[in-house]
């Protein structure tokens, strides 16, 4: 039976208990709600609204609380809710009567706002730490291997050469993005909720800067029926959320792709593959894999907060309370998935031999051949047809660009001279010496770029 039973003649439903309850998963709460009863007690007591003999008595018991719960000893009772319920009664229990004046000036309407500002917060900084080890992994794999140069692909074709490192730092710069992205939802995190009451303020002489400060939020809320009814935080969180394990995803299908025997430019560490209970031969990149499924459920969290907010008339309503289990478990799957992905980014070997063996076949160096004519003095237009019948010639023959005798080159362009040898997948990178481009000079720059942008200390610079 639910605890404020004033009004009512009957017990709830046992049915109702159950449907209603969530301290099943609003545990995770405790130590937010802990510091938010704790910050508002000292308020309390600081305006006189309760003495400091009551908030000292009130503060050792939420700390006992929170260690019964840390310890494991606390017995939740999902008849009494939520997290809020439980702690409330607990300290009640230890404290006395006093214990119920705790929740003066309060509502579980600005507190349960307050407690999933603090959580959020808390995410966020976890959030960009982890995401910066894995910036880090990157940047030590495309170090390690900075001379390594790979096919570039447009439509999964082969495209033109880039150096591994390039391809590496691209996925840098989404993930600099995405910390943007959760720093910039940090600033509308960072607003204090606490003092909104149920819905309309508290008629108590309540000190709002004084908890802000407490409790480390640079600003308060403004409007007493927003703060209790906003979860725009959260779901911006998510939206953060889902654009980051898109781009791990995007980069789990590489690593998927380039470990198949297919592709084989990359070979796994056994620590972050499984075999097959009925192949032998096989060694599946399921880390990979299972990040990249796994972008589902937190989009799916997005969808599902979105939708259950949608059309909810103000201020706070029941419904509310379904903010929390999506966005567990999206801060739990994207803080293991990038933790997972860093190990297995660390761990990987890259195949030069492979590597090589794919930028000899193909066309890859189409591109630079029509540049190369261009620089004689064709028009870009023709030389890319004129290339392109090339091409189609040397797949006829079955040769590759570089077995064509220079005659035959003639025969398409009588700009075509001896020099048309000297284009190599090197001069072909090396060429791209724009910011923002693969040759080797660039990518270096850009290398010192993203170490700096981590806060890690260049050893090129002076
Ligand atoms: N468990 C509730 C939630 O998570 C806390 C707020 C309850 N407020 C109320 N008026 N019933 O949303």
């Amino acid at each position: 039976m639910s605890q404020i039973r004033g009004r009512f003649h009957k017990a709830t439903d046992k049915l109702v208990d159950q449907y209603t309850a969530s301290v099943g998963f609003d545990w995770r709460l405790y130590s937010h709600d802990i510091a938010g009863s704790i910050a508002h007690a000292k308020m309390l007591a600081k305006q006189g609204i309760i003495s400091n003999k009551d908030a000292e008595a009130i503060i050792n018991g939420l700390s006992s609380i929170k260690e019964e719960i840390e310890q494991g000893k606390f017995e939740f009772q999902p008849e009494l809710e939520d997290i809020h319920m439980n702690i409330e009664a607990s300290l009640i229990e230890k404290v006395g009567e006093t214990g119920g004046k705790l929740h003066t000036a309060r509502s579980r309407n600005d507190q349960v706002a307050l407690d999933l500002r603090l959580y959020v917060k808390e995410a966020i900084s976890s959030t960009i730490a982890q995401l910066k080890e894995f910036q880090q992994a990157l940047i030590s794999l495309a170090e390690a291997n900075q001379s390594v140069i790979i096919p570039g692909y447009t439509h999964l074709q082969r495209a033109q050469p880039v150096l591994l490192a390039h391809h590496l730092l691209a996925y840098f710069e989404m993930l600099q993005r995405d910390v943007g992205r959760f720093n910039d939802c940090l600033k509308r995190t960072d607003v204090l909720p606490l003092g909104s009451g149920a819905m309309a303020g508290v008629a108590y002489d309540i000190d709002r800067d004084f908890l802000a400060r407490e409790l480390g939020f640079s600003q308060i809320t403004q409007n007493s029926i927003d703060a209790v009814s906003d979860r725009d935080f959260i779901i911006e969180y998510q939206a953060a959320a889902s654009l980051c394990m898109m781009h791990l995803s995007r980069l789990a299908e590489e690593i998927i792709l380039w470990s198949s025997e297919e592709f084989n430019f990359i070979e796994l560490d056994e620590a972050y593959t499984t075999g097959s209970s009925i192949m032998p031969q096989k060694k599946n990149p399921d880390v990979a894999e299972l990040v990249r499924g796994k972008t589902g459920r937190v989009y799916g969290n997005l969808m599902g907060l979105l939708t259950t907010i949608k059309a909810l008339p103000l201020s706070y309503n029941r419904d509310m309370q379904e903010d929390k289990e999506g966005l567990f478990d999206t801060v739990d799957t994207l803080l293991s998935s990038l933790e997972v992905f860093t190990g297995m980014v660390t761990t990987v070997q890259i195949k030069t031999e492979n590597t090589e063996r794919a930028l000899e076949q193909g066309y890859i160096l189409a591109t630079d051949l029509a540049d190369y004519l261009v620089k004689k003095g064709e028009v870009f237009r023709t030389a890319h047809d004129i290339v392109a019948r090339l091409v189609s010639y040397a797949i006829e023959k079955s040769k590759a660009l570089g077995e064509l005798g220079l005659g035959e080159y003639q025969r398409f362009s009588p700009l075509f001279s001896e020099d048309v040898y000297s284009i190599t997948v090197e001069s072909s990178i090396a060429a791209r010496d724009n910011i923002g481009g693969t040759a080797p000079k660039q990518v270096e720059q850009a290398l010192a770029r993203a170490k700096k942008i981590i806060g890690l200390f260049n050893n090129l610079s002076p």
